[in-house]
This record gives C-alpha cells, sequence and structure tokens, in this order.
C-alpha cells in the first residue's frame, strides 16, 4: 500500500490534495505540518468523511532536518505543499537520505537549482522526484504537450493564464513566496525559433473567446517551458501570458508593488499584503482561474489550431487536481521512473485532462481547420 506525506497538509493546496487522493486512489495519507492538533482534527475529519483509517497525522517543522526524518520514514512519497521553500534543501536531502519519492507545487529558482544538482544521485537511488506540479506551474507545459498530442506538427502553442478569484484570500507566508519569485521576474518567451533575452518585457493582446474576450497579457517565463522547443523542434512559438483583471490592479498596484520592491528587495510581506489587498478589492466579472493553450499546426496534411482551455472557480482546486491527477500516474506504476521531472513533461497529458475533469475541472477543446 501507498502511504504519502503531504508536507502542509493543513494548508489551502494540501487539504484537497488530500481530500482528491483519498477520493481517487487507495493511498494512506498523512496530514504533516507544525500545528498538531489542526492536523489531527483534520485527519479525523477525513477518516470520519471517508469512513476509513487512511488518514493520519504528524507534527513536522521543515526548518528541522530531525523533524522531517522522522515524519518521512516509513513513507512512499513526500508532496510538499507547504511554502517552505527556504528549507527546500533540507527537504529535498532528507527524502534522498531516508529513501522516498518526492513532489513539490513550489516555483523557487533556489528548490529548483537544488534538485537539479541532485540529479544523479536521485537516478543512481532509483527515486521518483517530480517538481514544479500544479496550475502554474505544473499546467503550461502539460497543456502544449496535449495540443501536440492532437497535432501531427505543432508549430505554435502560447498559454494563457486569467487569475480572478473575485474576493479576498486569507494572507498566508505562501503570499511572501509569490512576491519573493517576482524579485526573479522573467518574461522570456520564444518567439521565431529564438528565446527573447530574459530581462525582456513582452504584451500582447490574447483572445481567450467566451466572456473572458479580449484581455492585454503579460509574459511570464516557466522553466518547464524552456525544454519544449527541444521536445518539438517544429515549435517556433511558446510561452506563458497572464491576463490584466482590472485596471487598477493593472495600472496602478502592480507598478506600485515592481517599484517598491525594488527599492525595498526585502519588504516582502507590507508589499505582500498590499498587492492581496489590491487582488481581493479590485477586480470584475468573470470570477475563475482559467488557463487556455492555442496552438497551430498540421494534422493530416491540413492546417489546423487547438485551444484546449482548463478552468475552476477555485484557483486552489485547479492547484490540487493536477496535482492528484498526476499522482495517480504515480501510483498505478506508469509516471513512477527513476529521475528528476516536471510534472507537465512526465505525464500522460491526455490522461490527466481526463482525470481532471472528473475531478470537477472544466475542460474543452476545439480543433479547427485554420490558418498555421
Ligand atoms: N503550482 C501552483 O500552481 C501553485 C499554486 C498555489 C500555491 N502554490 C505553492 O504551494 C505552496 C503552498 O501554498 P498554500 O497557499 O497552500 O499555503 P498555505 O495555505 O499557507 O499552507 C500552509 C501549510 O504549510 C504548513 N507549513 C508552513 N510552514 C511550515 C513549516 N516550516 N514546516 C511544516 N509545515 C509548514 C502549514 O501548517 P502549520 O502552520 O501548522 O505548519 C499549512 O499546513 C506554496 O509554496 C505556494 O507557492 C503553487
Amino acid at each position: 500500500m501507498s502511504r504519502i506525506l503531504i508536507l502542509g497538509g493543513t494548508g489551502n493546496t494540501g487539504r484537497l490534495i488530500a481530500q482528491h487522493l483519498l477520493a481517487q486512489s487507495k493511498a494512506d495519507i498523512t496530514i504533516a505540518a507544525r500545528h498538531l492538533d489542526k492536523a489531527q482534527a483534520f485527519a479525523d475529519r477525513l477518516n470520519q468523511q471517508y469512513s476509513s483509517h487512511r488518514a493520519q497525522a504528524i507534527h513536522v517543522d521543515a526548518s528541522q532536518n530531525d523533524s522531517l526524518r522522522l515524519a518521512f520514514t516509513d513513507q512512499t512519497m513526500v508532496v510538499v505543499a507547504a511554502p517552505t521553500t527556504a528549507y527546500a534543501d533540507g527537504v529535498i536531502r532528507t527524502a534522498l537520505e531516508v529513501g522516498v519519492d518526492y513532489l513539490d507545487v513550489q516555483l523557487c529558482a533556489q528548490k529548483l537549482a537544488v534538485l537539479q544538482s541532485s540529479t544523479d544521485e536521485i537516478e543512481r537511488a532509483g527515486r521518483c522526484f517530480i517538481t514544479e506540479a500544479g496550475f502554474h506551474p505544473g499546467l503550461p507545459s502539460a497543456l502544449v504537450r496535449y495540443a501536440a498530442a492532437n497535432l501531427d506538427t505543432i508549430e505554435s502553442a502560447v498559454t494563457l493564464g486569467y487569475l480572478n478569484m473575485g474576493k479576498h484570500l486569507p494572507y498566508t507566508e505562501a503570499v511572501d513566496e509569490v512576491v519573493e519569485n517576482f524579485r526573479e521576474y522573467n518574461g522570456q518567451v520564444f518567439k521565431s525559433g529564438q528565446w527573447t533575452k530574459p530581462n525582456s518585457y513582452e504584451v500582447r493582446t490574447c483572445d481567450f473567446g467566451g466572456d473572458i474576450g479580449r484581455k492585454r497579457c503579460c509574459a511570464m517565463f516557466f522553466e518547464e517551458l524552456r525544454p519544449l522547443p527541444h521536445m518539438f523542434p517544429s515549435l517556433r512559438e511558446t510561452g506563458f501570458y497572464i491576463s490584466e483583471i482590472h485596471w487598477i490592479l493593472d495600472r496602478v498596484i502592480m507598478p506600485i508593488t515592481w517599484a517598491w520592491l525594488k527599492v525595498a528587495p526585502n519588504a516582502v510581506r507590507p508589499v505582500g499584503k498590499f498587492l492581496w489587498w489590491g487582488m481581493g478589492t479590485f477586480h470584475k466579472r468573470p470570477y475563475r482561474v482559467e488557463l487556455q493553450v492555442q496552438a497551430a499546426g498540421i494534422r493530416d496534411g491540413r492546417p489546423v489550431t487547438v485551444q484546449a482551455t482548463v478552468a475552476h472557480p477555485d484557483g486552489y482546486e485547479l492547484t490540487a487536481i493536477p496535482v492528484v491527477a498526476a499522482l495517480l500516474q504515480y501510483l498505478d506504476s506508469s509516471a513512477r521512473r527513476p529521475g528528476l521531472w516536471m510534472m507537465g513533461h512526465l505525464v500522460d497529458s491526455p490522461r490527466l485532462m481526463k482525470d481532471m475533469e472528473k475531478m470537477g475541472i472544466a475542460f474543452t477543446t476545439r480543433i479547427q481547420a485554420g490558418e498555421t
């Protein structure tokens, strides 16, 4: 029986991963967090809800390697769903020492560097390490691969993101991590067969269709995009663009956020609170989180376009559900391969989309004759 420990199992993302995992698989789960009382109460609720004894709780503090070692022992996999990138080195090293598989949902250059420097060790140990799982990062490359699976030759594949839950969300340490990532902002896209410069700033108007319509979008680079032109040598254009939501957010809050971080790079918490207040205050319908790939290429000798969309009203669901859909492929061994993988590169994308739909994601695909 597989045992999966969710580090941060009482958090916004971790709670949903736990629920979907219990509903979709036979795995036992361990809810791990610093506050054992909360973790135990949540595990008890899950056992009641699923009439089982499959959920347990354990105290763990990611800043303490002894605590990590104790928690990881006897687990099959550790799912990192906590804002603990500051301790990534300890978490990764302990997973390797104890001999467990690993998956994280974090976006952090330093974490990725630690993982990449451990690639040989991960392979030698026969461990399966999956990184950058979730919505973004996670789905942009999975969607490009989904589009490619529907084409004989893929020529362009741009992914668009729309993030608008239309409400105040609680401020957690995870927002600090979002703001820390802003300091490493990279707007690279792959255009006319080559990557633009890392400090380039690409803005374009993209048509989402439906009730979102045309939006001004800003490029945002994810490491998972980098190997795509190598995976698909016919690809001439790819990238990720995030949509504007409200003009005050776009033209006032964001520029202040950037300027503030530039003059005071350590003011992460106040900058984060300001940004979170802006996002919770200035919004307008439609409310949901959506990712869309717009691809073009050749199928059966004819030019076609592929548009695939995943959406959910709750962004945490859109983070947790792809993780659990990927874990289903890990649990049945089809995606349990030794090495370091990005989620979007490892999974069977068409199956991922199907399983996500079963778990409540709105998924649509449109394939049309078109210009390339
Ligand atoms: N890939 C994506 O699409 C995506 C989307 C959203 C979020 N994320 C990432 O997901 C992660 C979690 O985000 P979230 O919003 O779900 O966070 P959150 O709600 O703040 O979750 C916090 C959880 O982590 C635990 N925790 C915090 N510090 C800990 C520590 N030092 N040791 C052990 N447990 C600790 C908390 O419990 P205690 O306080 O009891 O310790 C709680 O269970 C973040 O890294 C975020 O950037 C990724």
